[in-house]
């Protein structure tokens, strides 16, 4: 069955998101002991899961208040999100588990009355500045050799969370698996309008 639920740092899922950061995320941007850190503490962000029983397919990371940190590209009272990704894109992408994961990230941004979504994209990562692109981000700036000498960081914004809520949620093609009914506390529960078969 698949489901979204919240991280548990004493979960095996851990582990599996472990080796996902160090495998995928190093490369891109260096040490991620921290990273990992500050995942397990959840402190200052959240990570949701989509697991496929008891198989982590994709996560999102978000911070849990808005930030104005990206002032100086007139962003304020915004909404970042530190990781979306699946785990194993080569065998899974193409089946709306980005839109999901990002589909909940947006209905958390639209809660906290955000003024707009933030994300940052390595263009080791061509496949994540697409999806973005498609998803109605705009880069704001790109920083050469930001964390990594040979690529670029991009910086995505996207200024109207309620509307990008819309856009995700009437889109087709979601898993039919998600109109199950979910059982466990930490479950995040997808209406029946976002998915169809
Ligand atoms: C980018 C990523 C999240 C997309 O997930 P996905 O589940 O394949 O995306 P979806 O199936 O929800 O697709 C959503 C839309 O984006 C488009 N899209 C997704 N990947 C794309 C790609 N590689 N090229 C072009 N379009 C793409 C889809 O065609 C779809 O368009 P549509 O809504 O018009 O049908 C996934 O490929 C991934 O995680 N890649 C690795 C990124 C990574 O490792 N990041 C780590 C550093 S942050």
């Amino acid at each position: 069955m698949l489901i979204l639920k919240k991280l548990n740092p004493h979960s095996q899922v851990l582990e599996k998101i472990k080796r996902f950061f160090f495998d995928k995320i190093t490369p891109l941007y260096g040490d991620q002991t921290k990273a990992i850190t500050k995942l397990i503490e959840a402190k200052d962000r959240t990570c949701i899961v989509l697991m496929q029983d008891s198989d982590p397919l994709g996560l999102v990371v978000y911070k849990k208040h808005l930030t104005d940190e990206f002032e100086k590209f007139g962003l304020r009272k915004y909404f970042e999100i530190k990781t979306l990704a699946l785990i194993d894109p080569e065998a899974n992408s193409g089946n709306r588990y980005g839109s999901l994961l990002l589909l909940s990230a947006t209905k958390e941004a639209v809660r906290m009355n955000a003024e707009g979504l933030f994300v940052t994209v390595s263009s080791g990562k061509p496949e994540a500045y697409r999806f973005f692109s498609k998803m109605g981000f705009k880069p704001a700036q790109s920083v050469k050799n930001l964390y990594k000498q040979g690529f670029d960081e991009v910086y995505f914004a996207h200024n109207d969370p309620s509307q990008l809520l819309i856009y995700l949620s009437t889109k087709k093609g979601y898993p039919i698996e998600l109109l199950r009914r979910l059982k466990d506390r930490n479950n995040i529960h997808t209406p029946l309008a976002h998915v169809t078969s």
